[in-house]
C-alpha cells in the first residue's frame, strides 16, 4: 500500500514524507528500511471542520509525530470560501440565539456574524456586525432578539486575503448550506397568554353589553318589541 504512487504522492504533497528521498530505488536500502523508515500508513488529522475550539490542521500537523494528513485547502493568497451555517437554536424567552458553522477549507484568520432584521435583509440594508471571533471558534451566540421576530444570520470567514463571500441581501430566498440561515424567534409564551387573557375579557364584555342591553335598556326606553304596525305589517304578508 505505501509503494502506490498515488499514496506517495499524497505524502510528498503534505510535506510529510520523513525522507528526502521518496522516489530512491527501493533495492538501495532494503534490508535495514524494514522497521526504522516504514511509518505505516498516515492517518488523518483527529480534525473536524465543524467542532467548536478546533485547532486549525496545519497545527496539528506540526505537533502530530508521527504527522498526520490534512485535508487540502484553497490558497492563502485568495479570500476564504464562505462557511456553511449549521444549527442554529433560539432561545425564545432570552431574547438569544446559539448558532454554529463548520469552516471552509480555506485558511481563516478570524470569523464574524453578520445579522440583518428580515426585512431589513429584504430591503437590501445593513447588518449588525458581530465581534471578531479567533479561527478555532465555530460557535457564537446571537442576543438581544426581539421575541416574535424574524431575523437572517450569515457567517463569513476572513483571512489576509479578504472576506468569504455573503449572498446579496435582498435575495428573497436564503440559499440552503451556504453561509447564511433564518431564524425566527417564537413570541414569548406570556405574550400568548396575555393575547388569550385579552381576548376572553373583550368576550366577556361584549356578552355583559349585550346582556344589558336586552335586560335593562330596552325595558327602560321601551323597545317597540309589539308595535302595532309591525303585528299588521306581518298580518298583511
Ligand atoms: C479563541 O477564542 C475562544 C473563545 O473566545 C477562546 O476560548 C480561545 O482560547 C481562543 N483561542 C486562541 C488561540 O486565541
Amino acid at each position: 500500500m505505501l509503494s502506490s504512487p498515488c499514496l506517495l504522492w499524497l505524502l510528498a504533497l503534505t510535506s510529510v514524507v520523513p525522507r528526502a528521498r521518496p522516489w530512491a530505488p527501493p533495492d538501495l536500502e532494503e534490508e535495514d528500511d524494514d522497521s526504522e523508515s516504514t511509518p505505516g500508513p498516515a492517518a488523518p488529522c483527529d480534525y473536524d471542520r465543524c467542532r467548536h475550539l478546533q485547532v486549525p490542521c496545519a497545527e496539528l500537523q506540526r505537533a502530530g509525530r508521527p504527522a498526520c494528513l490534512c485535508p487540502g485547502l484553497s490558497s492563502a493568497a485568495q479570500r476564504p470560501e464562505p462557511p456553511r451555517l449549521g444549527d442554529v437554536r433560539v432561545v425564545a424567552e432570552e431574547g438569544r440565539a446559539v448558532v454554529r458553522w463548520c469552516a471552509p477549507s480555506s485558511p481563516v484568520h478570524r470569523y464574524w456574524l453578520l445579522l440583518w432584521e428580515l426585512l431589513l435583509w429584504e430591503g437590501g440594508g445593513a447588518p449588525q456586525k458581530g465581534p471578531p471571533l479567533n479561527a478555532t471558534v465555530r460557535r457564537a451566540e446571537l442576543s438581544g432578539l426581539k421575541p416574535g421576530g424574524a431575523y437572517v444570520v450569515c457567517v463569513v470567514a476572513a483571512n489576509g486575503a479578504g472576506e468569504s463571500p455573503v449572498p446579496g441581501p435582498g435575495e428573497d430566498a436564503v440559499p440552503a448550506f451556504g453561509p447564511c440561515g433564518r431564524l425566527a424567534v417564537p413570541p414569548r409564551p406570556i405574550t400568548l397568554v396575555h393575547a388569550a387573557v385579552g381576548v376572553g375579557t373583550a368576550l366577556a364584555l361584549l356578552s355583559c353589553a349585550a346582556l344589558a342591553w336586552h335586560f335593562c335598556l330596552r325595558e327602560r326606553w321601551g323597545c317597540p318589541r309589539r308595535r302595532p304596525v309591525d303585528t299588521q305589517a306581518a298580518d298583511a304578508l
